[in-house]
């Protein structure tokens, strides 16, 4: 389950030009399946009006401490009374130092006093206001108080200039209080992985590759990330962002991702090869454009070597998962190349339609037997997945 799913969010907007960015982040979060009360500060309100968020979260926006609609008349302590997180994005410089030293002089800074939920914080300022050492002392303090700084990102800004300061994008303010509330049931475990394509050079500008589209392995990646797990990602050519908290490692042909893998295999407790590695490449290694003629061309191929087995086949070797996508004989065609690669674990699938959909149905083979997961997006299979995995490690 998406971790944001029933969680009661409290999103706070304080008075930035990122507060356009709010509303993306308001829909993300509905979206994902949490409530949202949105608190505005006055400043707040002069750029993105209340009815926007009213109309985005389907809930009453909230700006003054006292407010009538609340019916205790303490909208102060009501508002954060069993709710999962605050977080107040965009957060300016003025607010964050209000936090730092625990002000409480509107809604949104003293339900940020009276809460027992974690306060996460997305700062949005100009690059000169972010570096100065004020603003840089009660980021310290905020930190050291347990509070979760997100960002901010560095960019062009809204006054022109460039630097580090801008909020985080929606997405991904919205993906790091996911990974914030997920339970951590892999926390301090390392996991490294393959995904995607690899794509075999025949000449400079031409090469064979297959229609992996790296989807599952970077939603497992990031499901591992959720999970606590410090992540490692070698992915062959992809068009996909880096999950947040994965650090990523591109590569191209599969002796490149060998290679890659063999550098960060030690000390990791899992490995998962997802990538459709291509089990041949060009046999010779071309520098120059291959020309045409009217002659029929013979390409010789040889074999890649079979990454997961090799390291599934090491002394020191981690707990191996592997991936079969399958035609036909799914079960057969598996379970045998479990047992042939020596794995604790294949993520099975039936492919009819090709890679690189946004669900899938997948089955687990492992010791004790076949293992199906209902039909999901790519998303919810890779948490299952990771689910699955922390108990086979425990
Ligand atoms: O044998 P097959 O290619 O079907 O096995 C698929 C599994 O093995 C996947 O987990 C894939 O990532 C891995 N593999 C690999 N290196 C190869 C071929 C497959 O790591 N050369």
């Amino acid at each position: 389950m998406n971790p944001l799913t029933g969680k009661r969010i409290v999103l706070g907007i304080t008075g930035g030009v990122a507060a356009y960015k709010a509303a993306e982040l308001t829909r993300l979060l509905v979206k994902a399946g949490a409530m949202v009360d949105v608190v505005m500060t006055e400043a707040g309100t002069r750029f993105v009006g209340p009815a926007t968020f009213q109309a985005l979260s389907g809930r009453p926006v909230w700006a003054r401490i006292w407010d009538d609609r609340m019916s205790s008349g303490m909208a102060h302590i009501d508002l954060t009374r069993g709710a999962d997180a605050l977080l107040v994005a965009p957060a300016t410089a003025d607010f964050i130092a209000r936090l730092a030293h625990g002000f409480a002089d509107d809604l949104l800074s003293t339900l940020a006093l009276a809460r027992d939920c974690p306060l996460l914080v997305a700062p949005a300022m100009n690059r000169q206001m972010w570096e100065n050492p004020a603003t840089v002392r009660n980021i310290a303090r905020l930190r050291a108080d347990g509070v979760a700084i997100l960002g901010p990102a560095a960019g062009e800004q809204a006054c022109g200039e460039v630097g580090e300061g801008r909020m985080l994008e929606a997405a991904e303010i919205a993906d790091d209080l996911a990974i914030h509330l997920a339970p951590k049931i892999l926390a301090g475990k390392r996991v490294l992985m393959t995904a995607g394509p690899t794509f075999e050079p025949l000449d400079p500008v031409r090469g064979i590759t297959n229609t992996s589209s790296g989807k599952m392995g970077f939603a497992l990646a990031r499901a591992f990330a959720e999970a606590g797990a410090r992540v490692t990602l070698v992915a062959g050519p992809v068009s996909l962002s880096t999950p947040r908290g994965v650090v990523r490692h591109d590569v191209q042909a599969a002796l490149d991702m060998r290679q890659a893998v063999m550098e960060h295999l030690p000390g990791q407790d899992i490995f998962v090869g997802v990538a459709a590695v291509a089990d041949y490449r060009p046999a010779q290694s071309v520098a120059h454009k291959i020309k045409k003629s009217a002659a029929a061309l013979t390409l010789e191929l040889a074999p890649n070597p079979d990454i997961l087995a090799e390291v599934a086949a090491r002394p020191d070797a981690p707990l191996c998962v592997g991936f079969a996508a399958e035609s036909r004989n799914l079960a057969e065609y598996a379970e045998a190349k479990r047992v042939a690669k020596n794995l604790a674990l294949v993520v099975g699938n039936l492919v009819q339609d090709g890679l690189g959909g946004d669900t899938n149905a997948v089955t687990l083979f492992d010791a004790t037997g076949a293992h199906p997961l209902p039909p999901a997006d790519k998303a919810e299979v890779a948490r299952a997945i990771v689910a699955y995995l922390a108990g086979l490690l425990a």
